[in-house]
């Protein structure tokens, strides 16, 4: 219940960070140096990653956009760039695992890749797919289908982004019906996008629909946030007290 009294504007942050250790590893986040709109170098890469070491973290799952439009990346260029961020970490004795997916944007050439079965994926053959800011892509429940036909398990990035699900919380429920995993940002709880996805992410907590948790970390402010600010969240705590995140078993 405490959750619940949360959402109506009573205190939402705990006096000490929440130990995300516990969580294992990091699902989202934009790491391979240059390739997308995250990190622009290696050092800078190697920079955040010591911080998610810090945090506790064991293992980075990186997920590059990969969008027809701006981030024409392929799954040679994202496990090429894989291999050389992993080179750096054995080069400077950093003991974090790292391995990369994508976060697909849903357009024509992201269902071209599901029909080739050229989708790069992580843990159970979990796919991170990405939807438009502006409106419901008409073709959202076709993609699913392909994708879950395909033998894969779709993990819808960041449900608590899109405004246009926001009148029609049961949409977000059909999902879960339809068996698409809800990945919640972690910065979403202190309000890191805007109050109003905050409030749609204590809601999913509070109807126990998250399973992934990740940071989609593009900078190291993004880090920072979830250090000083997201890592106090009650929200946060409930939702790892709740035992139904899958970020330690990956
Ligand atoms: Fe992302």
């Amino acid at each position: 219940m405490g959750l619940i009294k949360n959402i109506f504007g009573k205190k939402d942050k705990l006096k000490e960070s929440v130990d995300l250790s516990v969580l294992r590893c990091d699902v989202h986040s934009h790491l391979i140096p240059g390739i997308d709109d995250g990190s622009k170098t290696m050092d800078e890469t190697i920079g955040i990653l010591q911080e998610f070491k810090k945090l506790g973290y064991k293992k980075v799952i990186t997920t590059p956009h990969t969008m027809s439009d701006y981030y024409r990346n392929t799954t040679d260029i994202i496990l090429s760039g894989r291999d050389k961020v992993r080179e750096e970490l054995m080069l400077r004795g950093i003991d974090l695992e790292f391995d990369a997916a994508s976060e697909y944007y849903l357009d024509e050439q992201f269902e071209e890749r599901i029909a080739k079965k050229d989708i790069l994926t992580f843990g159970d053959n979990y796919v991170l797919f990405e939807l438009s800011f502006l409106a419901e892509p008409m073709a959202l429940n076709r993609v699913i289908f392909e994708l879950q036909s395909a033998g894969y398990k779709p993990v819808l990035a960041h449900p608590e982004r899109y405004p246009y699900f926001y009148p029609d919380f049961e949409k977000y429920h059909s999902f879960l019906d339809k068996g698409v995993i809800l990945q919640l940002n972690i910065n979403s709880l202190s309000g890191g996008y805007s109050p109003a996805s905050k409030k749609i992410a204590q809601r999913m907590i509070a109807e126990n629909m998250i399973q992934f948790l990740g940071s989609d970390c593009h900078h190291m402010g993004h880090v920072n946030a979830i250090k000083i600010e997201s890592s106090k969240m009650i929200a946060l705590k409930e939702l790892i007290d709740s035992g139904r995140l899958l970020n330690d078993r990956l």
